[in-house]
């Protein structure tokens, strides 16, 4: 089910016949539901995850040549479009994170409820979380875990992987939940109960965000998407966890706001480029959640071009 899909075909709805391109197309749930509400629309949606790519192909196959799957990186979406003979579209729309294909497949590694080696990577290249795990320094790990897991006990968790490694190599998402959950303090896992959060979660999250170069990936795809939205053009940008969410609100404010004189700190409005159409992110309604619990950390923002 696609997170907050009536709110996004709201936002979409002025473009019309446009062109479309989703950046993180992964099942094509979003893709076929636009394309059904604007039967003149055309759609060219990115992932950089071939299997997913290949289901979203099968699924939205009878839209025919309206359109377009492309593999690679929402961090390279000029160049995308550019190689698709596109200078401008009418809506960008990104809907960040993990899909539940990635989730739900063991071999994937994505997570610890299922036994499964240390991958987690999206696409085709970069690191494992395996490699990050046993490659990374102490320090490293440390680092990673705090800032891309906002792990409390960073240095504790990261201090038991080493201890850990030493002994042997650690390959699989169980292992490596069952290392965190006795790592953290007692109060974590009290926490846990309350919570009902398990304690290797922002583990894995960092891990995840690290093997995928998740922030870099994000920052470059925000810095492009006004060059790339023609006059009027909409805007939709779904988080799933604040670190993104961060990146998503603050680049969407300056541009925004126009550019900022660096001497008497006055803003120029003629320089604004976007108009926010969200003040505050907009949240799954608690009926939504109920029905897709993966709903829960979601927050849409949008804005419109200039
Ligand atoms: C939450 S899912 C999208 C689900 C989709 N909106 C739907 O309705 O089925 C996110 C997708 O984005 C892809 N993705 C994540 N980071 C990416 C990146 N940097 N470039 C391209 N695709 C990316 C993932 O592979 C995944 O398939």
């Amino acid at each position: 089910m696609p997170v907050l899909l009536g709110e996004t075909l709201d936002f979409f709805e002025p473009i019309g016949g446009g062109l479309l391109v989703d950046c993180t197309l992964g099942l094509g749930g979003h893709a076929e539901a636009l394309l059904k509400a604007h039967p003149t629309l055309r759609l060219i949606g990115i992932d950089r995850d071939p299997s997913a790519l290949e289901r979203a192909r099968r699924r939205l196959f009878g839209f025919g040549a309206r359109v377009s799957c492309v593999l690679g990186e929402y961090g390279d979406l000029a160049r995308l479009l550019r190689e698709q003979g596109v200078q401008r579209v009418s809506g960008i729309l990104a809907d960040l994170g993990v899909s539940s294909l990635q989730l739900d497949s063991p071999q994937r590694g994505f997570s610890f409820r299922f036994e499964g080696p240390l991958d987690m990577r999206m696409g085709e290249s970069g690191l494992t979380a395996g490699e990050i795990v046993n490659g990374y320094t102490e320090v490293e790990l440390e680092r990673i875990l705090r800032e891309y897991g906002e792990e409390r006990q960073a240095r504790r968790v990261a201090r038991a992987i080493v201890a850990a490694r030493e002994e042997r190599e650690i390959a699989t998402t169980t292992e490596l939940g069952e290392l965190v959950r006795a790592a953290k303090r007692p109060e974590g896992r009290r926490r846990w109960g309350v919570a009902r959060r398990d304690p290797a979660t922002q583990v894995f999250q960092a891990l995840r965000i690290e093997a995928n170069r998740e922030l870099t990936g994000l920052e470059r795809l925000m810095g492009q998407v006004a060059d790339m939205l023609e006059g009027d053009g909409r805007l939709v940008v779904i988080s799933y966890h604040s670190l993104e969410d961060r990146i998503v609100k603050n680049t969407l404010r300056d541009l925004a706001r126009g550019e900022v004189d660096e001497i008497t700190g006055r803003t120029h409005s003629e320089t604004r480029v976007l108009e926010l159409l969200t003040k505050k992110p907009i949240r799954p309604t608690e009926a939504e959640i109920a029905v897709n619990p993966r709903a829960r950390s979601a927050r849409l923002r949008a804005a419109r071009r200039l």
